[in-house]
């Protein structure tokens, strides 16, 4: 060891998408060269960064009250004689909601929005010296990607990766193309640079991050990008999320048939089945050119697993448009997906809509939406039983000689197995389903 620097305490809390996971990454990244070590708990603190997110109202209001529970124990500290606790407000919340955090909480020092964390060295730093430093959340995403130079330190087998960020979809509900701006694309290369460099740490598997990652833009498209990254030794997995409907191109769609890299996972939201609410959400697809599209893809990749996102209550949406929703999701049959109650979200199109629907009845299609959804989930994970399914090993499980790793489906599979399978790739014999998780054994025949 060659630095005298006593060691930061630095505790990361991220909400949201898997963006903001990777990004909380990057952001330990860049204050490791600080003397910045990562912790697992706030109390004591020397920095604490909420990564947050903005796509729903209660995201929000989660973030205000965690901020009342820090600002405790940042008095704590210095009562303590403990010194200063920075608090820096990150994310999409800080991108939207800018100076107004700082006055509705004044025990925050920082706020940095998304494509600025490349400066949080010297915004720390800064902060240090006066409060109430922030800056403003315009940098080019491309400054911020170049910006961040600090080698990655993957902490397991299986890491995030950011090709791409923005939307610029516009669906009427979404803040995201306020709070993530317009599409961008990060270069083939320095994609392929970081794949490598991961790969060359232990990493497995690769997630591809976007907001819209099948709107990737750079040599080649999505398609040629995975392909591109298939052939890195040592990187057996590749996926990819979110993705639009509308640029899941035939390209891509080969590239599931032909890659095997490639898992066969796909997660791809329709958030209705009702073609009136589609065009009102400004979605750019039916339910018909949906249903044709994922009959295209598992074509071409049978075994896909398809997961999806989905709306309930969006203005205007009547029982019988709630009801084509659940006949779309019966029709596809989904591996998995995730619901939400529509948020009326400031500054979007749709929260200016007339038909506004009741809590009551919003409470009421999402309870039976989740049936249905959880029951598809359950019998695909049924489905699963008497089969050898590639596991992925990641970690330790709960009880002890159990280990945890994730099927193609990218279902989570325990397993009484050795640690020292973790990071292997493993034939396991599924012997149960349960709804979120496969129990199986080690298949020596063919192992
Ligand atoms: N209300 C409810 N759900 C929303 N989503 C995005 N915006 C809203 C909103 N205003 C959901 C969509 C999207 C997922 C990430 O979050 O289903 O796909
Ligand atoms: Fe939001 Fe629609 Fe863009 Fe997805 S595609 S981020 S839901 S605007």
């Amino acid at each position: 060891m060659s630095g005298t620097a006593p060691l930061k305490r630095l505790y990361i809390k991220t909400y949201g998408c898997q963006m903001n996971v990777y990004d909380s990454e990057r952001m330990a990244d860049v204050l490791a060269p600080l003397g910045y070590g990562v912790t697992d708990s706030p109390e004591g603190a020397d920095l604490v960064v909420l990564n947050t997110c903005h796509i729903r109202e209660k995201a929000t209001e989660k973030v205000y009250s965690e901020l009342g529970q820090i600002k405790m124990l940042k008095r704590e500290k210095q009562a303590a004689g403990g010194g200063t606790m920075t608090i820096a407000v990150a994310g999409c919340v800080a991108q939207a909601e800018g100076e107004e955090i700082l006055r509705r909480q004044p025990a925050v020092d920082l706020v940095v929005g998304p494509q600025s964390y490349h400066q949080l060295p010297e915004l720390i730093a800064r902060a240090h010296r006066a409060r109430g430093e922030r800056l403003a959340a315009d940098f080019a995403a491309d400054e911020k990607f170049d910006a961040l130079t600090a080698e990655r330190r993957p902490t397991g087998v299986s890491a995030f990766l950011t090709v791409q960020e923005g939307c610029d979809k516009f669906c009427t509900f979404c803040v995201v193309p306020y709070t993530r701006g317009a599409e961008w694309s990060r270069p083939a290369e320095a994609i392929e640079a970081e794949a490598r460099s991961l790969a060359g740490q232990g990493v497995r598997e690769v997630t591809l991050l976007g907001q819209n990652v099948n709107a990737y833009a750079g040599e080649g498209g999505l398609a040629g990008l995975v392909r591109r990254l298939a052939r890195i030794e040592g990187l057996d997995r590749i996926r990819y999320t979110t993705s639009h409907p509308r640029d899941m191109d035939e390209a891509l769609i080969a590239a599931h048939a032909e890659v095997p890299e490639l898992m066969p996972y796909l997660h791809l939201p329709v958030q209705s089945g009702s073609d009136r609410i589609l065009k009102a959400m400004n979605r750019a697809h039916t339910a018909e050119s949906y249903r044709r599209l994922i009959e295209k893809i598992r074509a071409a990749r049978p075994d896909i697993a398809i997961s999806g996102d989905f709306i309930v209550g969006f203005p205007g949406e009547r029982d019988a448009d709630f009801e084509a929703t659940l006949q779309l999701i019966r029709d596809v049959g989904y591996a998995s997906a995730f619901s939400f109650k529509y948020s009326r979200r400031p500054g979007t199109p749709a929260s200016a809509l007339p038909g506004q629907v009741a809590e009551e009845v919003k409470d009421e299609r999402l309870t039976r939406l989740l049936a249905l959804l959880e029951a598809q989930q359950q019998a695909f994970n049924e489905r699963q039983a008497g089969r050898v399914l590639p596991v992925l090993f990641e970690k330790p499980g709960r009880h002890p000689g159990q280990i945890i790793g994730r099927s193609p489906y990218l279902q989570a599979v325990h397993a009484t197995a050795p640690d020292r399978l973790i990071g292997q790739i493993v034939p396991v014999r599924i012997e149960s389903a349960a709804r979120n998780s496969l129990a199986g054994v080690l298949d020596l025949e063919t192992a």
